[in-house]
């Protein structure tokens, strides 16, 4: 990786200003999954350890400039206060004398966490008046926000015009791991991807086409694929608009010798809700009025197939409607299919909400070479396209000679 890191820089006794992105999925006030909170904690303990006075900030959610009482970060700071093992305090706003007050009496080794910075709106407005009220506080900025890079918000870039900018070793590790897939996967490499909407990872598709031996598709973007190659797809999900894109995308994979492999059969449901009626059908004879909710069993021998010579595979979005889970399977089989290529020796990364959070409940994230924190950024890196809050950060000079 080309960016300086935490631990490039001897930060004992100084301030440091963390950006971290512990914008974390709640329910009636409760944390579903601190996956986000645990992978800022390596960052967290290299510099305490060091002697930093580390001064954490973090979004959640979409307040859009204004104070939220079910968005404060209190939760959070109790979450990585049980983790740490120590108590993580949370200022009540993230400007204002109290919290200076509080950054100023921090000490070596101490932490403190400021409250939502998308509490103001000049936060997402990249401000930088605010940008530099944050920087104060701080000698050093680290951005281990992966999740954040691909916004170009005050707390994730404009901080960095006023304060020498590292990487955290999360963010280190995404950049690595990512970067890879790009630029020296071992081959085959296989990407497979799945989730509701082809135009919201065309641009991936895109710019993997020229990179990837093998493609496998399945959830609801394969069914416009599957339209583009001329089968019906009853009532399923399906973007009319893309069809004509996704047959130019199979076009080209042909042209490239990339395999492109499409379900060959599929559970259909009269609804997609749980409890609906629901049964196994080929590919070539989806009902009119039905839905496809998942990938069927030949497709999944199949995929095992398409899978089996791989030593880098990527994973992005579920096979199936995951979230009901008897239409799960598709997607639950891909965990573990990819669990036992990872415990192989092949390299596999996975990202995305929901295949995270099926690996998650099969306790099979720990397995992968990588899981990435990032849902649009990863996306994003993905796609080619260069984040602003990696931009940002110092490059490591080249060695002399
Ligand atoms: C995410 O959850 O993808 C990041 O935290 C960014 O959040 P945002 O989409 O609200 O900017």
């Amino acid at each position: 990786m080309d960016k300086l890191t935490i631990r490039d820089v001897d930060v004992h006794g100084r301030r440091v200003f963390v950006r971290v992105d512990f914008n974390v999925p709640m329910e009636d006030g409760k944390i579903t999954d601190d996956s986000r909170i645990r992978a800022a904690v390596p960052t967290i303990r290299h510099l305490l350890r060091e002697g930093a006075r580390v001064i954490l900030a973090s979004h959640l959610g979409r307040p859009r400039g204004k104070v939220s009482d079910a968005l404060r970060l209190r939760p959070v700071a109790e979450r990585l206060s049980q983790i740490l093992g120590t108590d993580v305090r949370v200022t009540g706003d993230c400007l204002g004398a109290g919290t200076q007050d509080a950054v100023r009496r921090l000490k070596s080794g101490d932490l403190l966490l400021l409250e939502n910075v998308r509490f103001h709106r000049e936060e997402e407005a990249n401000d930088p008046a605010f940008a530099k009220a944050l920087a104060s506080y701080a000698d050093l900025f680290v951005n281990d926000a992966f999740g954040t890079a691909h916004r170009a918000h005050a707390s994730t870039v404009g901080i960095a015009g006023f304060l020498p900018a590292y990487a955290g070793l999360l963010m280190e590790a995404e950049i690595r791991a990512l970067s890879r897939l790009l630029e020296d996967p071992p081959r085959p490499f296989a990407a497979v991807l799945g989730g509701a909407k082809v135009s919201d990872k065309i641009k991936v598709v895109e710019h993997l086409l020229d990179r990837v031996d093998v493609f496998v598709v399945g959830g609801g973007m394969a069914n416009t694929f599957l339209v583009a190659q001329g089968r019906t797809v009853g009532k399923s999900l399906l973007e009319a608009e893309m069809v004509d894109e996704a047959r130019r995308i199979l076009a080209v994979a042909d042209q490239r010798g990339v395999r492109f492999v499409l379900p060959v059969d599929a559970v259909v449901a009269k609804e997609v809700t749980r409890g609906a009626e629901h049964k196994i059908v080929p590919a070539e004879k989806i009902p009119n009025s039905w839905s496809i909710v998942d990938i069927g069993p030949r497709s999944r021998v199949l995929f095992d197939e398409a899978l089996a010579e791989a030593r880098t595979i990527l994973w992005n979005g579920p096979l199936g409607v995951f979230e009901i889970p008897v239409f799960g399977d598709g997607t639950r089989h891909m965990a573990r299919l990819l669990a036992g290529r990872a415990d192989a020796g092949a390299t596999v990364v996975v990202g995305g909400g929901d295949s995270v959070a099926a690996l998650d409940q099969l306790g099979l994230a720990g397995r992968m070479t990588h899981v990435s924190t990032g849902g649009g950024a990863t996306l994003e890196f993905l796609e080619g396209l260069e984040l602003p809050g990696i931009a940002v950060l110092q490059d490591r000079q080249p060695a002399p000679g």
